[in-house]
């Protein structure tokens, strides 16, 4: 199972931090950095950062960074080597490794195992087209709906066999265990302790996360049968989150980047069928009403959605139920409803590529008129029913963050309702007045903001000449001491420069930390391990480099070392803007700044030794005394 080291380095070098993570968010250029909201957190402003120069990623909101493999590591919740290995897959360097044994698949941690376990069913339901059942009933099924081979493999379909057990059965005699079986959804047990499929003699729709790996499965019955349900599928398993997730995501994210836009549809089907038609930034929210979290995911990519509906009520109910959310997200919303009787797919595999674009193109309708005309006739002769539209459309209206595009549409409820534009400011006012004082309650409850980290003051600001840390990192990291903190100063010093000249001197940095430093032992641990390894190094004659360390085999001296790396000058800058501050560059200054840590630490030494040493004085005297 262990992947040989030269491989883990050919990994390391071809995952391209900026590529890695702009499989997950679309990053924007800024200075030196690429930024996006952050992955791992809610946020609204951007405070995640890429630097593809150091291939680093750090959000300066959550705390979270690393490289490219810690990334997929903390984004998909797996181990170092499941991340290495689902790299290798996306760069396709070729990981000689054979299937885990028994005891091995113990081992791994329990989201890896299902990962790999999901994969070998999805393997196995794509075997069972070329199975005669599967060649006469399947992939007939399949043409029958339109599909071509490439779509099929392009979406991993596949197919379950009729037997109660077959995959069960195959998948023990293949050792993976009964109970990660049932875990992954694949297998149920009942109360007699018999073992069966879930999925008998249906099409399968494997459904795929962000970086492509299957984490469940839908599957749809062949037959028109209405006793039985149309589509099964997997239930909420550790890696499977329904409300997260939205079908087709992995095949459409990059259409979705290039055009902009995300069409949202309802059902597997439709989004295969256009996919199928050249129309992939499509993806489907799988028949239950979108989420929150699913638009965040659409955000991630583009901040404009356009939902295709079909044209029944109940596909009508669910674009209204889905409005409001888009809107809450900022984000723009345009809805189309198809002609009664076909969704999408139907629709489009009746009228072709180039019309089924002129329709989106002609019916894309903005929200407030695609309410304003559903409820155009209810309303003319109901002055009550028009006052409660009227509130409804205020309602979703203020929705939208952006007071401009508020107004827009105000304009436009009054004209198509025809009310007074004056009535509406009013109703909208008391809404958001009625929303800000319970944000507030709700705030007055919450715990105070966690106070800002140390990394977001520059060097020199940040640090006062006193014994304690400075209040405000006491709150993040309550026990660090002083020295500790000088500690970090060296190192990070060491991290970034170690190999540069002194100005006029022989000197590197290294040479210069080293020498001066022989005699101190570090207290931090983890510091005083890079500090050896450096030591190391030098000893032989070599200068290790940030790469050394970020990509460091000890999980403790890479994420450090990658946290000390992670820019904060971009934040610096920041600081000059603001207030017109100017905070040198510490490597314009680097034998100044060198010389400053090392008697920063040096003096905090001693000022520690001295506390001890009056601690212990007064405790022996004590003894005497007593
Ligand atoms: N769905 C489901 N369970 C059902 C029915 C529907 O999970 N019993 C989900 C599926 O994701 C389906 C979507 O809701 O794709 C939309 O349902 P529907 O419009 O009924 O199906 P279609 O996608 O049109 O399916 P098909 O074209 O295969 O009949
Ligand atoms: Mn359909």
């Amino acid at each position: 199972m262990r992947i040989p080291n030269e491989i883990v380095q050919q990994i390391q070098q071809a995952a391209d931090v900026l590529d890695v993570v702009g499989g997950y968010v679309s990053l924007k250029k800024r200075g030196s950095n690429w930024i996006a909201c952050c992955p791992f957190h809610n946020e609204k402003t951007p405070s995640f950062a890429v630097n593809p120069a150091k291939g680093i990623y750090k959000c300066f909101g959550c705390g979270k960074a690393g490289d490219a493999v810690k990334f997929v590591m903390d984004i998909e919740g797996v181990s170092y080597p499941e991340a290495l290995r689902q790299l290798a897959k996306k760069y396709n360097i070729e990981v000689p490794e054979t299937e885990a044994t028994p005891e091995e698949t113990l081992r791994q941690n329990e989201i890896d195992s299902l990962y790999i376990v999901l994969n070998y069913a999805k393997e196995y339901f794509k075997e069972q087209l070329q199975t005669p059942d599967g060649q006469s009933i399947a992939v007939p099924y399949f043409k029958e709906r339109g599909l071509r081979d490439a779509t099929m493999e392009a979406f991993d379909l596949g197919y379950s066999p009729t037997a109660w057990d077959a995959f069960t059965k195959e998948a023990l005699a293949k050792q993976y265990n009964l109970e990660l079986l049932q875990k992954a959804g694949l297998t149920i047990v009942n109360e007699k302790g018999r073992q069966y499929d879930r999925f008998r003699d249906r099409v399968i729709f494997p459904i795929h996360n962000l970086s492509g790996r299957v984490i469940a499965f839908g599957a749809r019955i062949l037959t028109n049968d209405k006793n039985q349900p149309k589509y099964l599928n997997s239930p909420e398993t550790e890696v499977y989150h329904k409300s997260r997730v939205l079908y087709g995501i992995y095949q459409a994210k990059n259409a979705i980047r290039q055009a902009d836009v995300c069409y949202l549809a309802e059902g597997y089907m439709d989004v295969i069928s256009l996919h199928q038609a050249g129309v992939q930034n499509v993806v489907a929210s799988s028949g239950t009403s979108l989420t929150k979290e699913q638009v965040q995911l659409i955000s991630r990519f583009t901040k404009n959605v356009t939902m295709l509906y079909d044209g029944d009520p109940a596909g009508i109910k669910a674009a209204i139920r889905g409005t409001d959310l888009v809107l809450e997200e900022g984000m723009n919303v345009k809805i189309v409803v198809f002609p009664d009787n076909d969704d999408p797919d139907s629709y489009v595999r009746k009228v072709g590529t180039v019309a089924f674009q002129e329709f989106i193109q002609k019916n894309s309708q903005d929200f407030i008129t695609f309410k304003a005309r559903l409820y155009v006739d209810e309303i003319r002769n109901d002055p009550y029913r028009k006052s409660a539209v009227i509130k409804e459309m205020v309602a979703t209206n203020t929705k939208i963050p952006d007071p401009i595009q508020r107004a827009v549409f105000r304009r436009q409820i009054a004209q198509l309702l025809d009310v007074d534009e004056q009535t509406l400011v009013t109703e909208e006012n008391f809404l958001l007045r009625k929303q800000r004082t319970e944000e507030r309650k709700k705030a007055d409850n919450a715990p105070p903001e966690p106070p800002p980290l140390a990394y977001d003051l520059p060097d020199g600001v940040t640090l006062p000449q006193t014994d304690t840390p400075p209040a405000e990192t006491q709150v993040v990291e309550p026990v660090r001491s002083a020295v500790s903190y000088r500690e970090e100063g060296v190192v990070r010093l060491l991290l970034h420069y170690a190999d540069r000249t002194l100005e006029g001197t022989a000197d590197t940095v290294c040479d210069f930390v080293l020498r001066e430093l022989e005699d101190i032992a570090f207290r931090t641990p983890v510091y005083q391990r890079i500090m050896d390894d450096f030591r190391a190094a030098w000893l032989q004659g070599a200068v290790l480099g940030s790469g050394d360390f970020m990509r460091h085999t000890d999980d403790d001296i890479r994420q450090t070392s990658i946290d000390l790396l992670a820019e904060r000058h971009s934040v610096s800058s920041n600081w000059f803007d603001k207030f017109d501050i100017y905070v040198p560059h510490e490597s314009e200054n680097l034998l100044e700044e060198t010389y400053n840590q090392v008697l920063r630490l040096k003096q905090e030494v001693v000022r520690e030794k001295l506390a001890e040493n009056q601690r212990e004085l007064s405790t022996k005297s004590l003894v005497v005394s007593s």
